[in-house]
């Protein structure tokens, strides 16, 4: 599975999301977020999808199992190549998610060209499950979410389950992708936010990293959103991401 960087396009119009994209001569692999996914609905999936671009559908699901599984039936109608959960949300919400991605695509009849991220179970999109949010300290886990354990350890716990639910990664910290890859073998994917170009402001993230050093730890994609969208020049920031974590 080859390394890549996610340019999250968080972003409220499919205007600012064209004109930001019409900028680069490749097409980058996308993150689409709740914002932009709320103000535009599937279209906006569907059109970056026809443009060329690989697509991470960024809604971190978490619901009852049955409303998770019928949420990712209708999902997979919109062959992206990525999705994701709250693992949170238990082992069986996962089990259901992936139940409803699963079935959804093998009963769209899929096309296992089309999800461009070939999963372990073919031809659906990768699911994988967010951890702990990378805007999350220690302290605010502790304090606000009431669990106790080290960080690391409490990632490492949420993959494992992720893994039993069969899920095909997480979504953590490149700081935590060690400690994951480690407990879960290196095929487990670690998707990771939190990446800024040094020199940037981390903003409302904590545990942060650069592409160079997300690379050294074994992270298998950066998540980029705005190194790359409020860099003066974004195509320039987004090579350079690559530069660091690909090259
Ligand atoms: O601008 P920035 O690089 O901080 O953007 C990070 C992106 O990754 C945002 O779209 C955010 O929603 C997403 N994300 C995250 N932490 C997670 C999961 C997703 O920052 N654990």
């Amino acid at each position: 599975m080859g390394k890549d960087v996610i340019v999250a396009c968080d972003f409220s119009s499919a205007e600012e999301v064209y004109a930001f994209l019409d900028r680069f001569e490749s097409r980058p692999y996308v993150k689409i977020g709740m914002e932009l996914f709320y103000a535009e609905g599937p279209q906006i999936v569907r059109e970056l999808k026809r443009r060329g671009h690989k697509v991470f559908l960024d809604l971190k699901l978490h619901d009852i199992p049955n409303t998770v599984e019928k949420a990712m039936r209708v999902l997979s109608g919109l062959e992206v190549d990525m999705c994701n959960v709250h693992a949170a949300g238990t082992v069986k919400m996962m089990e259901a998610a992936l139940r409803g991605l699963t079935e959804g695509s093998s009963r769209n009849g899929a096309d296992p060209g089309a999800c461009g991220t070939m999963s372990a179970a073919g031809n659906r999109p990768l699911l994988i499950a967010v951890t702990q949010l990378t805007s999350t300290s220690q302290e605010q886990l502790e304090q606000d979410i009431l669990i106790t354990q080290p960080m690391e350890q409490v990632v490492a716990s949420y993959a494992e389950h992720a893994k039993e639910a069969g899920l095909d990664g997480v979504v953590c910290s490149p700081l935590e992708a060690p400690a994951v890859h480690q407990r879960m073998g290196s095929g487990f994917l670690t998707v990771t936010p939190g990446v800024r170009l040094a020199g940037d402001a981390a903003g409302d993230q904590s545990r942060v990293t650069t592409p160079a050093k997300a690379k050294e730890l074994g992270s298998d994609y950066i998540v980029v959103g705005r190194s790359i969208t409020a860099a003066e020049d974004p195509v320039a920031a987004y090579e350079q991401c690559r530069k660091e974590f690909i090259e």
